[in-house]
């Protein structure tokens, strides 16, 4: 990364709010890793002032890429002269990369970034998925299921008619109570913000969770779904290796070629570790 030069490419995550994205730390270890002369920061975008700020950021040379994390990933469809096949179908893009003709291409790296750490831990082929959540996570978490051949999908939600909307959208099945399908299911994704606070009201009874279930949560931490679901047996995964393996994806795409995940992964739960 260092030293900063004149021919040095800028890349980085747009949000708002954005100081607290880990994304910064574990990029620039893959690109001062690999020699790259490109530098990856923090970019926070005003709310009120999205468009005027991104057409600006555009115009930058050497500004050649960057991710868009909450809540621009639908806003930002607008900017593309392409977007691919993926963003298509989820509806939404975590992924810009300005070509070197200058043209504004969008991807959605969420949905592999989802299930490359899942399959770590758990294929989904032909298994029951229950997805906890209908809203643009759970687009990009139920696009990658069905991807990946799982049996069934199960979607429940807060907002019925939510449920109902996506389910019908992915040709999936939307549920009324968890409770009543935890026996059949064998993956648990939570996909909503619930367990970010420690007292956050539980989204289902907890205590039914079975040694036979894999429990993934989204939220980067051990929210008390996890703590429930590791105490009875199952096996847990929380949001910080997708996280990792979403910004890999991304990666991939700006610089073509393959970072080195291992040092990014060990950057990465230090910064979250020193955070916490
Ligand atoms: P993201 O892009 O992270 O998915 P989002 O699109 O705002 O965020 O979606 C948030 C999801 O969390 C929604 O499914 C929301 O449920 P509603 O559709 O009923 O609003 C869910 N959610 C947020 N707070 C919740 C709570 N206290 N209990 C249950 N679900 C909650």
């Amino acid at each position: 990364m260092f030293p900063i030069k004149g021919s040095t490419k800028i890349y980085g995550v747009i949000g708002n709010p954005v100081q607290h994205s880990l994304s910064p730390v574990f990029q620039n270890v893959g690109i001062s890793s690999l020699g790259i002369d490109a530098v990856y920061i923090p970019l926070e975008v005003p709310k009120e002032k999205f468009e005027k700020t991104i057409k600006g950021l555009l115009f930058l040379e050497n500004l050649k890429g960057f991710n868009i994390t909450v809540p621009f990933k639908e806003k930002i469809l607008k900017f593309a002269d392409w977007v691919s096949p993926d963003v298509e179908q989820i509806g939404s893009a975590n992924t810009l990369k300005k070509t070197s003709e200058g043209k504004i291409e969008l991807y959605n790296t969420d949905w592999i970034g989802f299930l490359n750490a899942l399959k770590e831990v758990e294929d989904p082929e032909n298994k029951t998925v229950l997805v906890l959540g209908a809203g643009g996570t759970a687009k990009a978490v139920i696009y990658a299921l069905k991807k990946s051949k799982a049996k069934k999908i199960l979607l429940w939600n807060r907002t019925k008619e939510k449920a109902l909307s996506l389910a019908q959208k992915f040709n999936i099945t939307a549920v009324d109570k968890v409770e009543e399908v935890l026996n059949k299911v064998d993956i648990i994704v939570n996909t909503t913000s619930v367990g970010l606070k420690d007292n956050d009201p539980p989204l289902f009874d907890y205590s039914l969770i079975q040694p036979h279930h894999t429990v993934f949560d989204v939220i980067y931490k051990e929210t008390p779904l996890l703590r429930e679901a590791k105490k009875k047996g199952a096996k847990t995964l929380d949001g910080l290796r997708m996280l990792l393996l979403q910004g890999v994806e991304s990666f991939k795409i700006w610089f073509g070629v393959e970072p080195p995940i291992n040092e990014m992964w060990e950057a990465l739960k230090k910064a979250f570790k020193e955070r916490s």
